[in-house]
């Protein structure tokens, strides 16, 4: 098992946590996104001498929000509003450090009212960002392609 594997391996065995693998997220599940959050915040962390274990598994438990959670809120409200949620999950099952708290409620700097104040809060912002944009852009291919599929089978039925 190589280290990333063993960093996070209670976590992705947390029953609840994988249920996060049902939750839509950037047009992949929002398992797959904090995998890959945290896998990106690991890398950075680790080459420059960062606490990356403590911040791996924060990067880990960045969005562990279910949708049933915020349902009362608008889609704009919840931007900064999930990453409350997502602490207060990550609390009922593991014990937090002050710059695991930090990295969890201020990733979405500069909303959500919570300054990053470690090093490993920045990285965490600046990686949820760029991998949100590539999945979003990823989504988007996705839906360009569907849309296309579907004109070409309008297309092809309508001229039958
Ligand atoms: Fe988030
Ligand atoms: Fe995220």
């Amino acid at each position: 098992m190589n280290e990333f594997d063993l960093i996070v391996k209670d976590i992705v065995n947390n029953a609840n946590f994988r249920e996060l693998d049902s939750e839509l997220h950037h047009g992949i599940t929002r398992y797959g996104h904090s995998l890959r959050v945290a896998k990106g915040v690991y890398k950075i962390t680790k080459k420059l001498h960062m606490n990356y274990k403590e911040a791996t598994r924060a990067a880990l438990l960045h969005d562990f929000f279910f949708n049933y959670q915020l349902e009362e809120n608008g889609p704009i409200k919840n931007l900064g509003e999930h990453p409350k949620v997502a602490y207060l999950n990550a609390t009922k099952y593991y014990n937090l450090s002050d710059l695991q708290k930090n990295m969890i409620l201020s990733h979405m700097f500069p909303l959500g009212g919570v300054l990053p104040k470690y090093k490993e809060s920045f990285c965490i912002t600046l990686v949820d960002k760029v991998v949100a944009i590539y999945e979003q852009q990823r989504y988007k291919v996705g839906m360009k392609l569907g849309v296309y599929f579907l004109f070409i089978f309008n297309m092809l039925t309508l001229h039958k």
